[in-house]
C-alpha cells in the first residue's frame, strides 16, 4: 500500500509563494527549451457551450504529471470557479503516484508566474506602471505575483466592485479601463469574448501578456494590432492551434518565424525586447511543464504541512 499526500487549494498556496513560483516557471521554460523536460500535446475535451476539459501531461526531473482542467467562463455566475480539476505527479522511475494537488490553485500561480515573468522579461527596463485587466481567480494570481515582485499593480474589471474588493485585499489600486490598457506591463485575464485592445490602441514601448485567449473562439487583441507588435508565445504549437495567435495564423498573415518562444529568450537561445520602442505581446495559453514545476515546488515544502492522505 503506498500514502499519497493530497494537496487543497490553501495547501498549495502553503507550500508555494507567487515568488518561489515565478523561479519554479522560469527554470521549467528554460528546462523545455533545452529539450530537458518534454510535453506531449495538450488535448482539448469541449462541451460547448458550457465549456472544456483540457488533459494536460508533462515529463520532467524524474517526474511525470497529468492536469486535469475545465474552462467553463460561465461557472462564476453559479458561483463556482471557471478553472478547476486535479493534477496528478507520479514518480517517472517507477510509475508511482507522487502527490495529487488541487488544479485550481497550481493554475493560478503558474499562470500569474508566467505573465510577470513574461512582463519582467520582455518589458521596458525601466517600465513603472503595471496593470491587470480581467481581476478574476487568475487575474489576482498575476496581481499577487506583481506586488511579491515588489510592484505596484492596478487592477480593471468589468465588474467594478469586485475589482475594488480585490484592490482593498491586495494593496493595489482600482484603474480605469482606458489607464489599465496604456500600463506600461498590462496583463489581460479576461475570458476573452471581447477584444480589448483595438487597432491602434497600443503605444510604443509597452508590453502586453496576453493570457485570456487560451482556447477556441476567444481573442483579447485584435489581428492587426498584434501584428504591430514583435510576438513571443509560450509554445508555438499550442499557441498557433488554440490561443491569440490562432486568428492572425489562419488569416495567413502570421507563420512560425515570426513568433520568439519565450523559453529561448530566457535560455539565452533568442533575442526579447530589441529596442525601447517596439511593443511585445506574450501569448500564453498555459503548458503543463508550468504545472509540473509548481507541483515539484509543492512537494519540496510537504513535511512542512499536516496534508492528509489517499490510500492506494
Ligand atoms: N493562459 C493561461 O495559462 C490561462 C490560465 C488560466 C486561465 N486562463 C484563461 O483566463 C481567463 C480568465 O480565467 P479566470 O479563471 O481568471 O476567470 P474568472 O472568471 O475568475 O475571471 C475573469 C474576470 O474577467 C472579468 N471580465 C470579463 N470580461 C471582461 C472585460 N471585457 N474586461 C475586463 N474584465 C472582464 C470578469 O468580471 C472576471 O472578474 C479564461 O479565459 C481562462 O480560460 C488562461
Amino acid at each position: 500500500m503506498s500514502r499519497v499526500p493530497v494537496f487543497s487549494a490553501e495547501q498549495v498556496r502553503a507550500a508555494v509563494s507567487p515568488e518561489r513560483a515565478l523561479e519554479a516557471v522560469r527554470d521549467a521554460f528554460v528546462a523545455y527549451a533545452r529539450g530537458e523536460w518534454t510535453m506531449p500535446p495538450k488535448v482539448y475535451v469541449p462541451a460547448y457551450p458550457a465549456g472544456d476539459f483540457r488533459a494536460m501531461p508533462a515529463l520532467g526531473a524524474g517526474h511525470a504529471l497529468l492536469k486535469w482542467v475545465t474552462s467553463f467562463p460561465g461557472n462564476p455566475a453559479q458561483g463556482l470557479p471557471t478553472v478547476m480539476g486535479l493534477v496528478l505527479l507520479s514518480d517517472a522511475s517507477n510509475g508511482s503516484l507522487r502527490a495529487a494537488l488541487d488544479a485550481g490553485a497550481v493554475t493560478a500561480l503558474r499562470t500569474g508566474a508566467a505573465a510577470v515573468l513574461a512582463a519582467e522579461t520582455l518589458g521596458r527596463a525601466d517600465a513603472e506602471t503595471a496593470a491587470i485587466a480581467g481581476a478574476g481567480v487568475n487575474g489576482l494570481a498575476a496581481a499577487r505575483t506583481f506586488v511579491a515582485r515588489g510592484r505596484d499593480v492596478a487592477l480593471y474589471d468589468l465588474d467594478s466592485e469586485h475589482a475594488q474588493r480585490a484592490a482593498e485585499e491586495l494593496g493595489a489600486r482600482v484603474a480605469t479601463r482606458d489607464e489599465a490598457l496604456a500600463a506600461d506591463l498590462l496583463v489581460t485575464m479576461t475570458p476573452g469574448h471581447e477584444v480589448l485592445l483595438a487597432e491602434g490602441s497600443l503605444r510604443p514601448g509597452q508590453h502586453v501578456s496576453l493570457m485570456g485567449a487560451d482556447g477556441p473562439g476567444k481573442a483579447e487583441i485584435a489581428v492587426d494590432e498584434l501584428l504591430r507588435t514583435r510576438i513571443f508565445a509560450d509554445d508555438w504549437e499550442q499557441a498557433s492551434h488554440n490561443g491569440e495567435l490562432v486568428h492572425a495564423v489562419e488569416a495567413g498573415k502570421l507563420e512560425r518565424s515570426g513568433v520568439t518562444e519565450l523559453g529561448a529568450v530566457l535560455a539565452g537561445e533568442a533575442q526579447g525586447r530589441q529596442s525601447a520602442e517596439e511593443i511585445t505581446t506574450f501569448d500564453s495559453t498555459g503548458l503543463a511543464i508550468q504545472d509540473l514545476a509548481i507541483a515539484l515546488a509543492a512537494i519540496e515544502a510537504e513535511d512542512e504541512l499536516d496534508l492528509p492522505t489517499l490510500e492506494l
